[in-house]
């Protein structure tokens, strides 16, 4: 229903350039949700929408988190993502999934870039999915077993108006998931915002989510990168993909608005 071209042959697909997404139909928009759910990232070139016209998008897609700290020109329903000369760190780097730390963590994010810098600045992603399947059988049965604590960590301020890190609270999630959608297994840790497994030893915990995190982290076979242009917009489905914001531009400027989607309490194996 939405003409698009694979990035790599297992994950990431790139609309028709002749797409603008504000002109999406209800029919068109449960295809993009539903492209995304199977291939993990939609990327969109060229397209032509304001801040308050992405918000609305945002509306389009679920329930978006909001940001009550925005300054006023900003929407509530987006989060500014830069960095710039004065910028010792960018957001997202480092593996992650958004705002895992949620008790119904995001399901799409909405990132549209504004200003990129000249070369650099690509955002990587890895396939959940893949990551699951190509753990061996008996790790796979293993870790479907397990749930893990996500802590809030740095990123509270960017889904509420706490001012302490313990008002905002924790959640714990199955190891692996099932997407709601296409009913496949993905697996669920990231070092962004995992604290420990639950029922494992301080060491048995550390060893094993680091084995996870090698896992995608080396596996380049399941990992794509999206190179942005001003007016890229990409969707990534955070229940069956991870990313890495590179920042290896210091000191060019690259800018550009996230909106994120409410998902729901993720679904464990044991629930199937
Ligand atoms: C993020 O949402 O983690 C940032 C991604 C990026 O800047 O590419």
């Amino acid at each position: 229903m939405l003409a698009h071209q694979h990035i790599t042959p297992g994950l990431g697909s790139e609309l028709a350039s002749d797409i603008q997404l504000t002109s999406l139909s209800d029919g068109q928009i449960s295809a993009l949700q539903q492209l995304a759910s199977e291939r993990g990232i939609v990327v969109a070139r060229d397209q032509v929408m304001s801040l308050q016209e992405q918000a609305d998008f945002a509306h389009r897609l679920g329930e978006p988190l909001t940001r009550p700290t925005n300054p006023s020109e900003i929407p509530q329903e987006l989060i500014r993502i830069m960095a710039d000369e004065n910028s010792k760190h960018a957001a997202g780097e480092g593996w992650h999934s958004d705002v895992s730390s949620e008790s119904e963590p995001p399901g799409l994010s909405m990132l549209r870039m504004e200003v990129v810098p000249r070369a650099g600045g690509d955002t990587l992603f890895a396939n959940m999915y893949a990551a699951y399947e190509s753990l061996s059988p008996a790790m796979q049965a293993f870790v479907e077993t397990l749930s893990a604590k996500h802590d809030p960590i740095g990123h509270y301020l960017y889904v509420s108006g706490a001012k302490k890190l313990e008002e905002v609270p924790s959640a714990i999630h199955p190891v692996v998931r099932i997407h709601p959608d296409t009913g496949r297994k993905a697996l669920y840790v990231n070092v962004g915002f995992v604290s420990r497994i639950i029922g494992l030893n301080r060491r048995e915990s550390h060893a094993l989510l680091q084995l996870l995190y090698d896992h995608v982290a080396y596996s380049a076979n399941i990992q794509c990168r999206v190179n942005w242009q001003p007016g890229t917009v990409v969707f990534w489905d955070n229940r069956c993909v991870q990313h890495f914001a590179a920042f290896d531009y210091f000191p060019e400027k690259r800018l550009g608005y996230r909106a994120t989607i409410r998902g729901e309490k993720p679904i464990s194996c044991a629930e199937i």
